[in-house]
């Protein structure tokens, strides 16, 4: 919350400063080697980018920020602030983005990120080339960044780019209402810790898909306050699912609804269809669709957790929760790595109204079987193995 007044700060007074020197419609590129960038990977081009950036923001028509290809651009943590004169901004990525390589280059990130867009509306970032993070040297520390942020950027379009080791969050957006995201490519290690590939926070209205998702943590998280969020076509892992929340982490009042997760796969995930929330919290998560789903060797293929706790702190049973309900799973296949296909940990408040259609996860190895536990839950199901002991059992009928 801090952190969106901040925002809220820095774009009353941007945007009271923009008046002056309006720049006549050029409708051309805006090439940061233009404006001073090197290009070498050694030379630090933030200034030359924040130099190309005003000028295309002051610029009527359809500027377009270029970054050409075949160079490493060298980039201190720099915010693109918004509003911009133009109703639609373009920014061509073919050439690499090249995070600071030590963690002294991050001293001054006042914006939680490396690179931000904030108040920029009708954005389109799209192009053939490589946002590389570096963020090996942070994934040790307790506190690290967040590499793409776009906050209160309305109509956003981001496609086609590489995105690789960011020292936290690939790509975060905030207080976005409408954006597609497609044919990305993000990529970190299995073992970097928080790296998410997309994590969407207080935005609506948000398609995602087409993209190959490899990271160590969530491929994508839905957090609170967001809404109408369609996610097709995404090839996760390794990687730690999709996942609904963490929700109402700290007491937080969260609520999630309208999400569609549709033709995804994963393969060698920690999680596939997940949904986690904190003890304590309030709000709810509801009207949550998984549905043609294929696993490969995946640990917890399903999986809702009320009593979610990350491992860090001593977490208490508390008497509020975040109300989880209408989720519906239909359509998911494959193989789980562990015993644990399908795990509902609810707590008294109840996992209410859980369909079940035509799920078949069975072990990877051959000699073993896998198992469905239920706490709290209710709901129904029909061609589901293994079956769910506390859901009412339809018949099935595998015609439909
Ligand atoms: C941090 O920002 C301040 C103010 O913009 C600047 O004077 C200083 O040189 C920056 N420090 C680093 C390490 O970039
Ligand atoms: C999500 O998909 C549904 C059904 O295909 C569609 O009606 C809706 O407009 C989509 N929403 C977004 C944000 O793409
Ligand atoms: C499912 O997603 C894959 C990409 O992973 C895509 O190639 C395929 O066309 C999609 N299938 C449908 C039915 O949408
Ligand atoms: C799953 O991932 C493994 C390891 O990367 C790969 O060898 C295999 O082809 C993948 N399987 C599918 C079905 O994509
Ligand atoms: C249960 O959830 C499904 C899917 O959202 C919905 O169609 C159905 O009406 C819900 N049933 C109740 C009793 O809420
Ligand atoms: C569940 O879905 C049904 C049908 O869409 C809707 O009528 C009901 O209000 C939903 N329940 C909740 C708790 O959202
Ligand atoms: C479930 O999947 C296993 C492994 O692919 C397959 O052998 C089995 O026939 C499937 N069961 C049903 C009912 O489809």
């Amino acid at each position: 919350m801090q952190e969106l007044l901040t925002f809220v700060l820095i774009l009353s007074i941007s945007s009271t400063c923009l008046c002056r020197g309006l720049v006549e419609d050029t409708s051309g590129g805006f090439n940061v080697l233009d404006y001073g960038a090197v290009g070498d990977g050694q030379t630090d081009d933030s200034q030359a980018f924040l130099k190309a950036w005003t000028a295309l923001c002051q610029t009527k028509g359809t500027p377009q920020l270029i970054v050409p290809s075949g160079k490493k651009f060298l980039l201190m943590p720099v915010m693109f602030q918004g509003p911009c004169q133009s109703n639609s901004v373009q920014v061509q990525i073919l050439g690499t983005m090249l995070a600071p390589n030590s963690m002294d280059g991050w001293t001054n990130c006042s914006i939680n990120c490396w690179l931000g867009f904030s108040g920029v509306s009708n954005l389109i970032v799209s192009g053939s080339g490589t946002i590389d993070g570096r963020g090996s040297t942070w994934w040790n520390q307790v506190y690290n960044d967040q590499a793409l942020k776009f906050n209160y950027c309305n109509n956003l379009q981001l496609s086609g780019l590489t995105h690789l080791n960011s020292p936290r969050n690939h790509i975060s957006l905030t207080a976005c209402n409408g954006a597609s995201l497609s044919s990305l490519h993000i990529s970190a290690p299995a073992s970097s810790p928080n790296t998410d590939g997309i994590d969407i926070s207080s935005s609506t209205n948000i398609n995602i898909h087409d993209s190959n998702i490899a990271t160590g943590d969530d491929c994508i998280a839905i957090n609170g306050n967001s809404a109408h969020i369609n996610i097709t076509g995404i090839n996760c892992g390794p990687g730690h699912g999709i996942s609904v929340g963490s929700l109402g982490a700290n007491g937080a009042y969260a609520t999630v609804e309208e999400v569609y997760v549709n033709n995804c796969s994963f393969n060698g995930t920690l999680n596939g269809a997940r949904i986690k929330t904190w003890q304590g919290g309030s709000g709810y998560a509801r009207n949550i669709f998984f549905e043609q789903i294929t696993l490969v060797d995946v640990k917890n293929p399903i999986i809702i957790d009320q009593f979610y706790c990350n491992g860090k702190y001593d977490c208490k049973d508390e008497t509020s929760s975040v109300q989880v309900s209408n989720v519906t799973y239909i359509g998911i296949e494959g193989t789980c790595v562990g015993l644990d296909a399908i795990t509902f940990n609810c707590d008294e408040i109840m996992c209410t109204n859980i369909t079940m259609k035509h799920i078949n996860i069975t072990s990877s190895d051959p000699e073993k079987s896998v198992v469905a536990s239920c706490e709290n839950a209710e709901g129904n199901s029909e061609c589901t193995i293994p079956e769910v002991p506390c859901l009412t059992v339809n018949e099935c009928d595998n015609r439909k």
